[in-house]
């Protein structure tokens, strides 16, 4: 499997720096207080969702996880957090991930990581989403940090490439350390496109899915119930989505 952490920064993306891995934890261990015993939780992928999952290995609390990705899985598993196959649970309790973007709606870009085709499936899963950030994701509009990835089921990756490039987006197949082609837990192949502010997302959601072999976009609109933000000094700050006006 490629490695989801490994590759979810890259060098050439104008980006305000990470706030500290202490300040990461300290977020871990803030969300706690959302857990209920006995609850089955979504467990998100990267930076952010590995301090979440650490966190809660430390109190348990007698939940159960689906895991968003093999990374998060193998991490759960090492730690001790029994596990559920998402085809064995109704409906989960709450969603626990990370982002790469997050706008004043809370609306996200995810998938520097990779996984964000399992991540976007299984918050769907979740009664509630929560997603946990260092402040230097916080953007006025999608799109400002410069990356979204899509996932591409490998036989359509020239044809789907093509058609995004057709759609002004400017895609790049993501490749390893090692030059091969990043492959996904699915199987799949992911390009990530650069981007400028991205002035109407859902259009550019609607459009890119139309793209036969598409898989899933980075896009997570209307998903984050709960934005769990750290600053650098360590400190949390928490966004609510307000409800849509009717
Ligand atoms: C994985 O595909 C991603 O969606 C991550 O959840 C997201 O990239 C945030 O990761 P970090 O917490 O590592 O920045």
């Amino acid at each position: 499997m490629a490695s989801a952490r490994r590759s979810s920064r890259k060098p050439g993306i104008k980006a305000k720096p990470p706030v500290p891995a202490e300040s990461l934890e300290a977020l871990g261990r803030y969300a706690i207080r959302y857990v209920k015993p006995g609850q089955t939780i979504g467990l998100g992928t990267g930076h952010a969702a590995t301090a979440f999952i650490r966190a809660l290995a430390e109190v348990m609390l007698g939940v159960r996880g689906v895991p968003t990705s093999n990374a998060s899985a193998e991490l759960a598993t090492a730690l001790g957090i029994p596990l559920v196959e998402l085809s064995e649970v109704d409906r989960l309790d709450l969603d626990f991930d990370g982002a790469d973007e997050v706008d004043p709606k809370l609306n996200m870009i995810k998938g520097w990581g990779g996984a964000m085709v399992r991540e976007k499936v299984v918050a769907a899963a979740s009664r509630r989403r929560i997603f946990l950030v260092g402040e230097e994701k916080l953007v006025r509009r999608l799109g400002k940090r410069g990356r979204l990835p899509i996932e591409i089921v490998p036989f359509a990756l020239p044809y789907a490439t093509q058609e995004i490039a057709r759609r002004g987006l400017k895609p790049r197949p993501r490749a390893t350390d090692s030059g091969q082609l990043f492959v996904t837990d699915n199987g799949n192949y992911i390009v990530d496109c650069a981007v400028k502010e991205i002035a109407n997302p859902r259009r550019l959601e609607r459009d890119l899915l139309a793209i036969p072999g598409v898989v899933g976009t980075g896009l997570f609109l209307g998903i984050a119930d709960l934005v769990l933000v750290a600053a650098r000094d360590g400190s949390v700050k928490t966004l609510r989505r307000r409800p849509a006006k009717a």
